[in-house]
């Protein structure tokens, strides 16, 4: 039944990644805010919730399908957007549009994308999502809106939780900037991973794509993002005319405001713990926010997902859909192309064993009633 992958688990994708990268680009992708309390608690908070296993249920050929929005995806989760995806392995970007297209998920494309917004587009067709960070001015964040639109993109992600870029002490202490900055450190860094440092060599360093023209050449990656206020999002919903989704919600008073703006779906994260060290865990928040907003706004929920129960915990807590951030980029950084289509295959296969486990054939009957109750909930 199962054949052999490169990756089998998350814990496989990081150790393989770890070897193969130098430590400052390593530290990049898996680093977090402050002394990184958040992000641990993101995935510790999953084994706190017990899974309800069901007995002499028909579970043969489930269905994993999700609709959301105006999309039907196969897989109920999806690729969360990312800057700099191509420090992870060169082509990364590009291998991240088209695996989302054969397995017909979302790819989520950051405005700090190592490929131009159009270039991904035209990878990854469709299902592929643009999200803004409204940097500087917002007269530059237009502009993208404008590109996004004439691109193609449906759909726009607006991320509201960088007002400022937290302090990552990993890459403070990595001296990890962009543009790179290479002193003795990094080549000596960089020379003990010469498969990496040679092919990203041969490629050309990554850069931030999208800020190729006049002034936004020089994206400052530590440049205030606070251009994403109340003010700007109403504007945004009367010019976009497609999805409109908030990504980086935690509070669900900001989620009902979020909601009463008038937009189509809102992004339960803590940025997997990049932004706010003291943050609780952002699976957490989801049940309080589906609370808030009702049963019929759609929920997306990232930050801490590694495997497919873990999917299927974010669901039964109030999530319509699910994306993943670090695992994906670190399974590209383990194996390339293979290692995100064996993650990806993994996930699936893994929400498959969960959903026969519990006695289920159709992912949109999992609701709360999956989940043991409080008592056995150590919350
Ligand atoms: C290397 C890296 C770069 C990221 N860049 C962005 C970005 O440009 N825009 C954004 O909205 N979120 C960004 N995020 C956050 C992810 O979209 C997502 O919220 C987070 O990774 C989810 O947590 P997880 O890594 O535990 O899955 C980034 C995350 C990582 C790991």
């Amino acid at each position: 039944m199962w054949e052999t992958k490169s990756i089998i688990s998350f814990e496989d994708a990081k150790a393989k990644a770890k070897r193969r990268l130098p430590r400052m680009i390593f530290d990049f992708i898996e680093g977090s805010a402050g002394r990184e309390v958040a992000a641990e608690k993101n995935l510790q908070i999953f084994n706190d919730f017990y899974l309800r296993s069901k007995v002499l249920a028909p579970v043969e050929d489930p269905k994993l399908n999700a609709d959301f929005l105006n999309y039907s995806f196969d897989l109920p989760f999806g690729i969360a957007p990312m800057g700099m995806c191509n420090l992870a392995w060169p082509g990364a970007d590009r291998n991240l549009a088209e695996a989302a297209k054969t397995f017909k998920i979302p790819h989520c494309v950051s405005t700090a994308a190592s490929s131009s917004l159009e270039e991904l587009k035209k990878w990854g067709g469709d299902q592929t999502w643009f999200q803004l960070y409204v940097n500087r001015s917002a007269k530059e964040a237009w502009t993208m809106v404008d590109r996004a639109d004439a691109a193609g993109y449906t759909t726009l992600i607006l991320t509201v939780d960088v007002p400022v870029v937290s302090r990552r002490v990993r890459d403070l202490r990595n001296g990890f900037v962009v543009p790179f900055k290479i002193g003795l450190k990094q080549f000596i860094d960089f020379a003990l991973h010469p498969n990496w440092s040679l092919s990203t060599i041969m490629k050309g360093i990554p850069e931030p794509k999208n800020f190729r023209h006049g002034s936004q050449n020089s994206f400052d990656r530590n440049a205030s993002r606070a251009g994403a206020n109340w003010e700007f999002l109403g504007e945004l919903r009367k010019r976009w005319k497609g999805n409109l989704i908030v990504k980086g919600v935690m509070d669900p008073e900001d989620a009902k405001r979020i909601q009463n703006a008038g937009v189509n779906a809102i992004w339960v994260s803590n940025h997997g713990g990049r932004q706010l060290d003291g943050s609780p865990p952002a699976l957490l928040a989801l049940p309080e926010i589906r609370d808030s907003v009702g049963p019929n706004l759609p929920l997306i929920f990232d930050s801490g997902v590694r495997s497919g129960e873990d999917i299927v915990k974010a669901l039964a807590l109030g999530a319509n859909f699910v994306m993943l951030g670090r695992p994906i980029m670190l399974a590209i950084a383990a194996s390339s192309e293979k290692g995100l289509n064996d993650y990806i295959s993994m996930l699936k296969e893994e929400i498959k064993v969960v959903m026969a486990q519990l006695g289920l054939k159709d992912l949109s009957k999992i609701s709360g009633d999956v989940l043991y109750d409080d008592i056995y909930t150590k919350m």
